[in-house]
């Protein structure tokens, strides 16, 4: 894979190993609770999650709209789509469309919401990309972006430097790393309206968002951005660390909900 590339292609092709990782990580949980709630969701509604991954979260939002309703789930990867419909059709949710993004032709205006979770810091151009799901929605409708901020996150015991040094190693897997920082700006710049940015942030002590690191240390080992040697120390510091309980892993989430304006001004 060409390095300059990776932060696309490592979605077009994903090993069995990490696909079967982001099923288990990308499961719908109750946490997830006001991320739906802010969709402001509604019986009859059209909805497209755009880069749904394994697509737990298109099927939550099916089984919340109903089947007056109807949801899209989008992406570029194959396997995700095709996995993502078999459990569509498994649960009997007939409203529900896995799409894949370079056939998919949603028409203009079609859409009530869009919902895209941690998918803006990998694509090729950001604001191509929000003028593309700008279109899709109708005047009026919502948007909402969740994304990482990868310059803006806390890892004990390793500090302030370690951190920084790991996450640029690991920055080539991503388009915009500091995605988070820039989406106001961004969609400002698209055209919408009463733009709301909330930052949360998952404070993890128990060891359950090591994968998350474990995947920025996957990703650093492809670059052959750090010794391995070192690589390995790192992770067996934060393995030891949870057995100590001085593990503390902070990942902030930018939370965004925007509106496409009824009338356009220009
Ligand atoms: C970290 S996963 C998030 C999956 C899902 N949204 C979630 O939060 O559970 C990133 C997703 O973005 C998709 N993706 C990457 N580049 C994309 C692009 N250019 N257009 C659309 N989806 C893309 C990947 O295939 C993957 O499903």
């Amino acid at each position: 894979m060409d390095k300059k590339l990776f932060f696309q292609e490592h979605w077009i092709t994903i090993e069995q190993e990490r696909l079967a990782r982001y099923e288990d990580m990308f499961v719908f949980s109750a946490h997830q609770e006001p991320l739906i709630a802010s969709l402001k969701l509604k019986k009859g509604l059209t909805v497209a999650d755009y880069g749904c991954g394994p697509g737990f979260m298109a099927m939550e939002i099916a089984r919340r709209v109903g089947p007056t309703g109807k949801v899209y789930g989008l992406d570029i990867n194959h396997q995700f789509l095709e996995r993502a419909a078999q459990r569509g059709r498994d649960a009997v949710i007939t409203h529900l469309q896995y799409l894949h993004l370079d056939g998919a032709s949603l028409a203009a205006h079609s859409l009530d919401r869009l919902f895209c979770k941690n998918v803006l810091e990998y694509v090729p151009d950001l604001q191509q990309t929000l003028t593309e799901q700008f279109s899709l929605l109708r005047p009026g409708g919502l948007i909402e972006i969740i994304d990482s901020d990868w310059g803006f996150v806390i890892v004990e015991p390793w500090g302030e430097e370690i951190t920084r040094k790991f996450f640029a190693a690991a920055a080539p897997a991503f388009k915009e790393p500091h995605i988070g920082r820039k989406l106001y700006a961004a969609l400002r710049q698209t055209g919408y309206e009463k733009i709301n940015v909330q930052v949360t942030a998952t404070v993890d002590t128990s060891g359950s968002g090591l994968g998350v690191i474990k995947n920025m240390a996957s990703y650093i080992r492809k670059f052959d951005a750090l010794p391995g040697q070192q690589r390995r120390q790192m992770l067996a510091e934060l393995e030891q660390a949870i057995t100590d309980k001085t593990y503390c892993f902070v990942l902030p989430q930018f939370a965004i909900t925007a509106i496409k304006p009824e009338r356009m001004t220009q």
